[in-house]
């Protein structure tokens, strides 16, 4: 899966034509919800690219399960969305949940990867090493 994404992703340093194709990647093969990237812009989390239903446009620093793995700079799992304070809920059949943040090459947060499930406790130990893995290869990739 990962030489998949590898491959996906080489050659092309444009970082929305990426993020564009990683989503819809992650998206197909494993059957998530919803898969998107919000950008870092001034003081909120903007929409990027994604696949599955409309999703909020604007999130505010620090709010939702987005904004605090952008203020905390790591990534978080939510094995239930109900007992999140202040998840942000784009759609009543999410129920878990996992942010990682976006670094760029100097180590600063330029976004987050969400992802929602309509299964709960879905995202392993496994699962969040493999996908803060393949945020890095979106980076290594992209002109971002
Ligand atoms: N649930 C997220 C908001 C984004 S949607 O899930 C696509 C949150 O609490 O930050």
């Amino acid at each position: 899966m990962t030489a998949q994404l590898k491959g996906l992703l080489s050659g092309e340093i444009d970082p929305t034509a990426n993020a564009a194709n990683f989503t819809a990647f992650v998206h197909t093969v494993f059957g998530f919800h919803w898969v998107g990237f919000y950008w870092v812009r001034d003081e909120e989390l903007v929409l990027g690219p994604f696949q599955g239903p409309v999703a909020c446009t604007r999130i505010a620093k620090g709010k939702g399960v987005c904004g605090t793995a952008w203020v905390k700079n790591e990534t978080v799992v939510v094995p239930d969305v109900e007992a999140f304070p202040g998840h942000i809920a784009c759609s009543a059949l999410s129920k878990s949940e996992i942010v990682v943040p976006v670094r760029n090459k100097q180590g600063i947060v330029i976004g987050v990867l969400d992802i929602d499930s309509a299964i709960p406790s879905d995202f392993s130990d496994v699962d969040r090493a493999h996908l803060e893995e393949w945020v890095s290869l979106w980076v290594e990739a992209s002109h971002a």
